[in-house]
Order: structure tokens, then C-alpha cells, then sequence
């Protein structure tokens, strides 16, 4: 039986859900799938639980009690004492400093898997280093839930694309947080900052909430998917339209922003009145391949189409291709929590241990 060792990077939320879902698959992949997963090494961003047999369910426990401050090089010689083989890096943390590292873990034979976009979204230079690095020493990197969280996004688009099918454009709300916005926002009666407050309460906005209204991060995720398509764009070329109005940018804190929301009412509430009937607003990402052209915007859209008719803190990506002509491929559903990412990632690191040998 192959025998899988996962070093996983990250055991917040995404992390410890994961751990929790590997440990339970482990039984069905020895049966079905020929593969033997272990996890020798779990790390946050100071400490990490060292165990050549694998962390067991007391995983929590053991790392409060015999967790150690660690440097890569603690991590590598430890993989290379104890013959660890098909050796899997997981970055299920949001940190640059990490992705800095990726180079030296493939060139130490690991192969990737991350929830972490970091990687994918910095210059074209090293999106494409990265590549010629994992070709060069046979190590593969998938990044399922970089876009649309469990949803299958990336392999539909990278499997479009490789069967040679021409994708002429991807269009959809590609934010958990921006869906719930707009949607409890153009269904009810209540003022945008009351929806904004409930969306922090619920968990979907980041701790400041302009980190979700900036659209920077459907422009990440923009930037993902036209990558794969062969776009060769940078971040900042991407038209992202900032729903943060000038007075209230990054100079203002934190704390002051959330004083203030209610400045925001007023906007939004136009936007809200200046459409046509049966129309809501949605925050879209959108990709023209045709033209290269990558935007993120608030748009109003009528209340019946698909994009219209999304629920919660839904995704919704259409595919626009050739042979699907005017109707688009439509892939909806929850885009974001810990639950589903992580099993993206369980479902990432199945498919990448198959194809070690
Ligand atoms: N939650 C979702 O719905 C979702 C969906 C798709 C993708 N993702 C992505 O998944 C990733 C993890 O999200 P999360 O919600 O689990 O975040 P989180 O709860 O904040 O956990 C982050 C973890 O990363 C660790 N970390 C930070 N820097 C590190 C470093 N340099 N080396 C090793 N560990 C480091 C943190 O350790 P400390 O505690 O020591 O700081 C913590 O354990 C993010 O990139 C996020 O964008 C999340």
C-alpha cells in the first residue's frame, strides 16, 4: 500500500476541520483507494508537533503539551531522519511569509496542496517559476479551494481548457460574504450597515469588514482563473471596483470604520432605488477572454436570471464556452466555511497521492 505523509502548515480553521476529515477518511482510502494517509508533522505559525507514526485524534492535546518552536529546516531534516517518502506540504494558513517557502519544500521533494491563494496571486514571474520548479523535480501543486471554496472551479475550468475547449468567459458572484450582503440586502427592508453587522455576527466577513468590500479578493480569485485559462495578467490590472468610499479608506481604523458604517446607507440605498423592477444588485467577478479583460464590480441584475435567484452566502460561477454556446455551465453552492474547503482539500491531496509513484 502507498503510504502518504502530510506535513500540514495551519491548524486554524480550515486546518483542524481538515485533520479531523483525514483522520476519518483514513480507513475508506486504506480499502478503496491503495492509499495509507499519515500525518507526521502538524504546524502553526510558531510551533510544531513532531510524530514519525502520525498525530492521533489526542492531536489537540499533544500539541499544547509537546509542540516545539520550529524553523523549515527542523521540518526537513526530520522528513529526511525518519525516510518519510510521497511527502505531501499542506498551507492551509493565509501567509506570504509561507509561500516564500514553497520553492525550498519542492526542491526537498514535497508536493503542494494549498487553500492558501497567496501563491497563485503574486507576480506572473513567480506563478510561473513555481511551475518550472514542480516540473523540473516531478512534484505536483493543486489548489482546488483557492476559488469557490469546495466547489469544483478550478479543475472544471483547467479540464475546459485542456480538452480544448475554448472558454470565452466566466461570470458570477465569487464572494460568500458579498453574496450574503447583496442578497439579504436587495430581499429585505433593512439598511446595508444592520446587513453588514449581521454578516460579521454570522462569521462571513473578515474581523474589518473593508477587507471584503475592497473586491480584492474576488479580484484574487479572478486572477486564479484567468491563469489557467494562459491570461498572463497581473493583479493590478484587474478593474476592481472598491465599495468603500473614499472618506472611510484604509487611513480611517478599524474601529472607526465600524463607528461609522452607517455612511454607508445612504450610497447603498441608492444603488438599491436607482434600478429597474425585478432587478437586485450582485457583486460579480467577471472574465472576458476574448479581450483579456478581468473586473470586479456591483452590478443590478434581473431578479430571474441564475445570478439573480442565488440564496445565502451561495457562489454561483457560469461558464461561457464554444460548444455550450449561450447557455452557460452553471456551478453553485457554498463557497466558503471550514467544512467544505477542507473537504477540498482532502479531495485535492486523494488525487494528487494516486499519481505518486
Ligand atoms: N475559511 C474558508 O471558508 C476558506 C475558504 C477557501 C479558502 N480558505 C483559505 O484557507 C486558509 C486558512 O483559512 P483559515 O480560516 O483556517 O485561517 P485561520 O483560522 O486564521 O488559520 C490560519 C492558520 O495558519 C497558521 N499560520 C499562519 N502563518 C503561518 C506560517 N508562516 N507557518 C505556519 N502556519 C502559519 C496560523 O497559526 P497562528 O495561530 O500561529 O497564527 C493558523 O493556525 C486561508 O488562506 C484562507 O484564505 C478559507
Amino acid at each position: 500500500m502507498k503510504k502518504v505523509n502530510i506535513i500540514l502548515f495551519g491548524i486554524g480553521n480550515v486546518g483542524s476541520t481538515l485533520i479531523q476529515q483525514l483522520l476519518d477518511a483514513k480507513k475508506q482510502w486504506e480499502k478503496h483507494s491503495g492509499v495509507s494517509v499519515s500525518i507526521p508533522v502538524i504546524a502553526n505559525s510558531r510551533k510544531a508537533l513532531f510524530n514519525a507514526a502520525g498525530i492521533s485524534e489526542n492531536w489537540q492535546k499533544d500539541f499544547k503539551k509537546s509542540a516545539e518552536k520550529y524553523k523549515l529546516e527542523d521540518i526537513l531534516d526530520f522528513t529526511k531522519e525518519n525516510d518519510l517518502e510521497h511527502l505531501i506540504a499542506i498551507d492551509a494558513t493565509a501567509s506570504k511569509e509561507f509561500v516564500d517557502l514553497y520553492i525550498r519544500l519542492i526542491q526537498n521533494g514535497f508536493n503542494l496542496v494549498a487553500a492558501n491563494k497567496v501563491a497563485n496571486t503574486l507576480s506572473a514571474e513567480f506563478y510561473n517559476k513555481l511551475r518550472k520548479e514542480l516540473d523540473y523535480h516531478g512534484k505536483y501543486f493543486y489548489y482546488e479551494t483557492n476559488v469557490g471554496a469546495g466547489l469544483p472551479i478550478v479543475q472544471t475550468v483547467q479540464g475546459l481548457h485542456q480538452a480544448g475547449e475554448k472558454v470565452t468567459k466566466i461570470r458570477g458572484v465569487f464572494s460568500g460574504s458579498l453574496s450574503f450582503i447583496f442578497n439579504t440586502f436587495s430581499e429585505n427592508k433593512e439598511k446595508f450597515s444592520d446587513v453588514l453587522r449581521k454578516a460579521g455576527r454570522l462569521g462571513y466577513t473578515e474581523p474589518d469588514a473593508r477587507e471584503d468590500l475592497s473586491g480584492n479578493d474576488v479580484g484574487r480569485k479572478l486572477l486564479i482563473l484567468a491563469r489557467e485559462l494562459q491570461l498572463e495578467k497581473e493583479f493590478q490590472e484587474i478593474k476592481i471596483q472598491s465599495l468603500i468610499p473614499e472618506k472611510l479608506n484604509g487611513q480611517t481604523s478599524a474601529e472607526e470604520f465600524q463607528r461609522r458604517i452607517g455612511e454607508l446607507d445612504e450610497i447603498f440605498f441608492q444603488h438599491k432605488k436607482d434600478q429597474n423592477k425585478d432587478h437586485v444588485l450582485r457583486y460579480i467577478g467577471e472574465i472576458e477572454v476574448g479581450s483579456a479583460n478581468l473586473e470586479a464590480k456591483l452590478i443590478s441584475e434581473p431578479k430571474s436570471t441564475a445570478l439573480g435567484q442565488i440564496k445565502g452566502a451561495d457562489n454561483i460561477f457560469e461558464i461561457y464556452t464554444e460548444s455550450y454556446g449561450d447557455q452557460p455551465l452553471v456551478i453553485q453552492g457554498a463557497g466558503a466555511g471550514a467544512a467544505v474547503t477542507a473537504r477540498g482539500v482532502v479531495s485535492d491531496v486523494l488525487k494528487l497521492s494516486q499519481r505518486l509513484n
